[in-house]
């Protein structure tokens, strides 16, 4: 058998090969790279002697029995859907590193007394339809009627995604009844950078922050480029500007709020017309709900304010609302105390960045391992995380599932 830090990251090289695009790597909800990824992760779990199936949604699950077979298993993994141009490690390091510490017992002739179940769902990061954790959200129940009904930028569905170009053949739900399972414990680069400003390789997560996901659109009319005065305009590009600058200061001025437009999209888009409307997204994080709700009451009066101002139509729609979660205590403890033996390290920091342990601590209790990543740069192509801090954080993981008791 292959080293198992080698057989991860040749798997990441792998996975970093799959892509829609040919000129950078980008993987989203049920697209024809997101279920090849998925194909090639089901023979690496058969090669390790796991029970293998798969959800229609392009989610896979590997199992490894324990001694008992009815113990609570143990959930690990993470997503191996991308953003736009990404980076190789942010998802599928959770996976490659959870079968490579599983592999590592298996050289060791360790058998826990647990089964383990590794997970890579297929969509955590939203971009596709811009609702997030649509994979490790169908392990705790079936999607709702409004999920399923929200629409890409074709004006496909969710359902009719995942009923047209889902993956069928052999196709099973992976569930969990709340309380079915000891645990989620999940792997994830950093995506900042304290780890390596502290020179240290890993640390614990205590809390992920709440996120709110919004659609703004402000429709005012189209004119002639040439002939309709400045003061005539009802222009909603410059009206979307007016709101993104409002909304990029209020988040400086209200530290650790921090809020993003990725998107925006103008119509009719020529460049000798006033532009009659303009759609943008809205990503507002904040690791307390209560200053996320009162970031978002300004920032649509604000946007509300400028829309009357430049007479423009304002619609606000909210996307997506996810409170901040907290990692489970006795799950943390854990893996701090195999975090310290393994590295010297009690370090623990929250994550600002969405993981898919939000979605799955609706049915059990949840914690994180960090590994630094350079300069802290995520969702960029130049993401890197070194053979010998993935080495670490397998080891760290390791170290954990052995110390689980029965
Ligand atoms: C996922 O990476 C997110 O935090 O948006
Ligand atoms: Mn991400
Ligand atoms: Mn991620």
């Amino acid at each position: 058998m292959q080293d198992p830090l080698e057989n991860a990251i040749d798997r990441i090289e792998i996975l970093s090969r799959i892509s829609d695009s040919k000129k950078y790597l980008v993987r989203t909800f049920l697209s024809p790279s997101n279920l090849l990824a998925a194909k090639e992760i089901c023979g690496w779990m058969k090669d390790l002697g796991m029970q293998v199936s798969h959800s229609a949604d392009g989610t896979v699950r590997g199992i490894l029995e324990g001694s008992d077979p009815k113990a609570k298993p143990l959930l690990l993994g993470s997503h191996i859907d991308t953003v736009i141009d990404a980076g190789k490690y942010d998802g599928p390091l959770g996976v490659v590193s959870a079968l490579a510490a599983l592999e590592t017992l298996k050289q060791e002739n360790v058998i826990l007394p647990f089964p383990v179940h590794v997970l890579a769902f297929s969509d955590e990061e939203g971009v596709r339809f811009q609702t997030t954790y649509l994979g490790s959200r169908t392990i705790t129940g079936p999607l709702d009627s409004t999920t399923l009904a929200m629409r890409d930028a074709a004006g496909i569905t969710i359902a009719a995604a995942i009923e047209d170009h889902g993956w069928d053949e052999g196709a099973t739900n992976i569930r969990y009844a709340k309380g079915q399972c000891r645990g989620y414990v999940e792997l994830h680069i950093e995506q900042g950078r304290i780890l390596e400003e502290a020179d240290e390789a890993c640390c614990v997560v205590s809390a992920i922050a709440g996120q709110s996901r919004l659609n703004i659109k402000l429709n005012g009319r189209t004119d002639h480029a040439g002939t309709t005065p400045m003061p005539m305009r009802r222009d909603a590009l410059t009206g979307a500007a007016e709101c993104i600058l409002a909304a990029e200061a209020l988040a400086r001025s209200s530290p650790p709020l921090v809020i993003t437009v990725g998107k925006i999209q103008i119509h009719p888009g020529a460049s000798n017309s006033v532009p009659q409307s303009a759609t943008f997204t809205v990503d507002l994080r904040h690791p307390e709900d209560p200053a996320r709700q009162q970031a978002l009451g300004k920032l649509r009066e604000s946007f509300s304010e400028i829309a009357n101002k430049r007479s423009l139509r304002f619609d606000w729609e909210s996307i997506q609302e996810n409170n901040a979660i907290s990692c489970d205590r006795e799950l943390t403890n854990l893996l701090l105390d195999s975090l310290a033996a393994t590295t010297g390290s009690q370090r623990v920091l929250t994550s600002g960045a969405g993981h898919d342990g939000v979605a799955v601590s609706k049915i059990c209790p949840i914690a994180m391992l960090f590994i630094r990543c350079r300069e802290g740069l995520s969702h960029h192509p130049n993401e890197y995380a070194s053979p010998e801090d993935i080495a670490t954080g397998i080891s760290v993981i390791t170290h954990f599932l052995k110390s689980l008791k029965p």
